[in-house]
């Protein structure tokens, strides 16, 4: 049970995952896999949403967080969901997010939140 803003995870979490389907599985329809991963340690509540999908190049990772960073622009993207996802931790949960990804592989985000 958490206590906190629900609207809030629920943005984050529909982000995560739409991006998940349209950019790490558009070209990936067999063993598509998400992970995700819940644990609470003594203040700190961390969140993992992982796929093995398409990955990002190294110019994208640096600047996913930015608004209007999108690889979508002429098919729907705005490239405001990630950095809408980390205005949400960062000022409202007043949290940290991590990205990991390596194109090929996947893309890994952490996300932590102090209690
Ligand atoms: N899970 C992922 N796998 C691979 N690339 C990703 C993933 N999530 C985000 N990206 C890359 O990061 C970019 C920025 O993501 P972001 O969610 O901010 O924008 P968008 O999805 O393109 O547009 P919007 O979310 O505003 O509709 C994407 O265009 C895509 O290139
Ligand atoms: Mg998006």
């Amino acid at each position: 049970m958490i206590y906190s803003y629900p609207g809030a995870y629920a943005q984050l979490l529909n982000n995560l995952i739409q991006n998940a389907i349209i950019h790490a599985f558009e070209f990936k329809k067999e063993n598509a896999i998400i992970k995700i991963v819940l644990s609470l340690d003594e203040n700190v509540f961390m969140f993992s949403f992982e796929d093995n999908g398409a990955g990002m190049s190294e110019e994208i990772k640096e600047t996913a967080f930015d608004p209007f960073v999108t690889t979508k622009r002429n098919a729907g993207g705005t490239g405001l969901g990630l950095n809408i996802s980390y205005n949400i931790v960062t000022q409202k949960l007043k949290g940290t997010i991590e990205l990991q990804t390596q194109k090929g592989k996947g893309t890994k985000f952490t996300v932590y939140i102090p209690v």
